[in-house]
């Protein structure tokens, strides 16, 4: 845990947002795999983290706007639990760690919300991600599970996304601690991925490499020589010399911050035909949207900055033609970059999703797009010091896409339908990195990672 005091001032800023009513946070709880006993791994729920510390299941915490008061509530070991798993601290005693002086158990929790429910006090909640925390809401506050989200308070939520928004300086050294491990990562996959080798064989080693840092991956390892397909999560392909593997993975640092950083390796080490023309556009974008990242900037703009870099490189090999800004304000760009160029990062990889992105990544200066690719930048609005970003610009080759479009005679203006058909088994590339914004620009965190052709090919030969 960050020391008490850090937890004090957090909860104190978000409580002088409110003048009246309970603040609820709900931690998360032990989820099971196949039965109740046999779970997977823990994950606490990130905004209970970030105001209150502790680090384990079962627990929930509320400040009262009205009183000024800060309890968390939590039931004690039995001896039966004791038993099987060991002593564990007092909930009295894991409260003083974050600084707070008041504690009670769950039906404790019951009664006051029972009490502020009937006297129509607000009780303010985040939305719910888990089905059982929703069954727990519901039965302690009386909202039906299914009616729970849209209850969700959303004066809490924009108050926390007004925290945790900016990473203070210990949560900028979580992050980069989560990224040392991002490092080796990485360099172990360039090494040791070779033709004839499984995906799963490189991923496994990877686990491993986090598993013996005493870490845990941030999100599941994403390594496919099918880079075309975003979230790939499948490691069942042999690897040929010629392709390429799109390799985005992060770890968790010791309190729970996320590192995500992609790299695309050759195999076979060296990048071959117009994989070298296109890595190099894909990394041409990257400095570009790097080097115009600073306060003030909207993300949309760097994204639609880096879309148009892409664009430049796409119709110098064929694939693209005619006006580019036209093209990249219709979206003919999307064919090969359907996503978005990046996200805030922090206790959650997609920093904050859970809590709605539209008031995560968008204001009312900056509305989200409905367009295909477009629709999918999960920030629009402008940047501010302390912000951390991804910065993941690609090129991905998607065969059904390919077809969909063509078919539809979609952008016909701007796409060469019978260039692009050569590139059907092409792949994908990303490349991703981290970075905070500093009050002047953008600072790339972590221990840099081969990223130039030439360097990810030396590591890879
Ligand atoms: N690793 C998931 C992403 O880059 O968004
Ligand atoms: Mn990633
Ligand atoms: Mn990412």
């Amino acid at each position: 845990m960050f020391d008490a005091d850090i937890y004090v001032a957090r909860r104190t800023k978000l409580q002088q947002q409110f003048k009246h009513g309970l603040l609820l946070f709900i931690g998360n709880a032990d989820s099971p795999m196949n039965y109740a006993d046999n779970t997977y791994h823990f994950r606490q729920d990130s905004s209970f983290l970030y105001y209150w510390g502790i680090d384990d299941p079962d627990l929930a915490a509320v400040i009262d706007a009205d009183a000024g008061t800060h309890t968390v509530y939590g039931n004690d070991f039995t001896i039966d639990d004791i038993v099987w798993r060991g002593p564990q601290p007092t909930i009295t005693e894991r409260g003083a760690m974050a600084g707070v002086t008041s504690a009670g158990t769950r039906d404790d929790l019951a009664k006051v919300l029972a009490d502020a429910v009937r006297k129509g006090r607000r009780v303010h909640f985040l939305p719910q991600y888990r089905a059982d925390n929703a069954q727990w809401l519901d039965r302690l506050i009386g909202i039906r599970v299914d009616a729970i989200n849209h209850h969700a308070s959303v004066p809490l939520i924009k108050a926390v996304v007004s925290q945790r928004a900016y990473k203070e300086p210990g949560e900028i050294r979580e992050i980069e601690l989560a990224l040392e491990v991002s490092h080796d990562m990485h360099v172990l996959a360039m090494k040791i991925a070779k033709p004839g080798m499984y995906e799963r064989e490189v991923a496994g080693a990877m686990a491993g490499l986090v598993e013996s840092r005493g870490s845990q991956l941030a999100f599941p390892i994403i390594f496919s020589v099918h880079g075309e397909t975003l979230h790939n999560h499948d490691h069942g392909n042999q690897m040929q010399a010629g392709q390429m593997a799109v390799n985005d993975c992060g770890a968790d640092s010791p309190l729970h911050y996320a590192s995500d950083i992609t790299r695309t390796i050759p195999i076979g080490g060296k990048f071959v035909g117009p994989q070298r023309e296109l890595y190099q556009a894909v990394l041409r974008a990257h400095k570009k949207a790097l080097a115009a990242a600073r306060p003030g900037v909207k993300w949309m703009d760097v994204h639609l900055l880096a879309c148009r870099s892409l664009a430049e490189d796409l119709k110098a090999i064929g694939c693209m033609k005619g006006d580019l800004d036209a093209a990249v304000q219709a979206g003919a760009h999307a064919m090969f970059f359907q996503c978005g160029l990046g996200h805030m990062m922090g206790f959650d990889v997609h920093d904050m999703e859970g809590l709605g992105e539209q008031h995560v990544g968008y204001d009312p200066t900056v509305t989200r797009s409905t367009q295909f690719g477009l629709k999918s930048l999960r920030m629009g609005r402008a940047l501010e010091p302390g912000m951390v970003m991804t910065v993941e610009p690609g090129i991905y080759m998607i065969p059904t896409l390919m077809d969909k479009w063509k078919a539809e005679g979609k952008f016909t203006d701007f796409l060469n339908y019978d260039v692009i058909n050569k590139f059907r088994t092409f792949g994908g590339i990303r490349v991703e990195d981290d970075v905070v914004i500093t009050k002047t620009g953008s600072r790339s965190l972590g221990k840099p990672i081969p990223i130039e052709m030439a360097d990810v090919e030396a590591l890879a030969g």
